[in-house]
């Protein structure tokens, strides 16, 4: 049948959406897939409504615009059309980082110390009771878009500018001194983990997809910590409601152990991309691992 390939849409992860797309939709035609680009929901009801698609495969990137956030998926499931990708449950939940940490914590999971900071609430106050270093971030927001680092006090005053015009909730949670991981999820295999090791300060969007310095190890770990960073992260993934394929964030704190950052129902698939590296070091090529991703829309 026919497959939309769904990218674009209206968030702040748009541009970063249309990479994927156009690199997922030139994949899945490599492999004989009648796909087709469409960018953005609302084009994609349209086109549902005349039954142009039998399957989507969903690349967007997001909370507005709804794609990775439950919305799509609630439409498609009244629809009845079949949709790579978590369900709405499991993609409403990760979309939202203070939902997911709540969920982890009360499942024994791992995550860092945190406060939720609602509209207008105080930020110093919160610093005060974490201590610093904090990171402060929209709980629904990806790509590190809107993140702030802050190390000392005065660090607050671009975060406190931010949060004075940004609608959402913003989450503060203690900075993790240790190593940066990641695991892609694929049903129910973890794929072997990558170490990212930054070139600048952090992992922030330029480091993502502009910039070419940084460096991935994978897998990131070796003989039990790599088997206990896979294991945590499939049962981070399966917690918090998500199946199909994803990507869980986890780090590493020097005393703490391993900490769970949070969720990507619609991870990335641009050449900078996470899930398409680690698929590589098991023998799964790029369109090889879009066209099983696919194949994950059929339950
Ligand atoms: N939110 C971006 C696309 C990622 O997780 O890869
Ligand atoms: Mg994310």
């Amino acid at each position: 049948g026919r497959v939309a390939v769904l990218m674009g849409g209206t968030s702040a992860e748009r541009e970063v959406s249309l990479d994927s797309g156009r690199n997922v939709l030139e994949a899945l035609r490599a492999r004989g897939v009648d796909a087709h680009a469409v960018d953005g929901i609302p084009a994609l009801i349209d086109a549902l409504r005349g039954k142009q698609y039998d399957r989507v495969f969903n690349i967007l990137h997001g909370n507005k615009g709804g794609g990775e956030d439950g919305v799509l998926q609630g439409a498609l499931e009244a629809l009845g059309v079949p949709y790579t990708g978590s369900k709405v449950l499991g993609s409403a939940l990760s979309m939202d980082k203070i939902r997911t940490k709540q969920v982890w914590i009360s499942e024994g999971l791992p995550t860092p110390k945190f406060v939720r900071i609602a509209p207008g609430s105080d930020l110093r106050a919160a610093a005060a009771s974490l201590g610093l270093p904090v990171f402060v971030k929209p709980s629904c927001e990806g790509s590190s878009v809107g993140v702030f680092r802050i190390l000392a006090d005065s660090d607050l005053d671009a975060a406190e500018a931010f949060a004075a015009i940004y609608a959402g909730e913003l989450l503060m949670e203690q900075m993790v001194q240790g190593d940066e991981f990641t695991v892609g999820i694929f049903g129910d295999l973890a794929l072997p983990s990558i170490r990212i090791v930054p070139a600048g300060e952090w992992y922030d969007y330029h480091a993502k997809y502009i910039a070419d310095d940084t460096q991935y190890l994978c897998p990131g770990l070796e003989g039990d910590d790599e088997t206990t960073i896979r294991d945590l992260a499939l049962r981070a993934f399966r917690a918090a409601g998500c199946s199909s394929w994803g990507r869980v964030d986890v780090m590493r704190d020097r005393r703490h152990g391993f900490q769970l950052i949070e969720i990507n129902t619609a991870p990335g698939m641009t050449s900078h991309s996470l899930v398409p590296k680690a698929a590589r070091q098991i023998g799964i090529d790029f369109e090889t691992l879009c066209w099983m991703v696919l194949e994950t829309s059929v339950d």
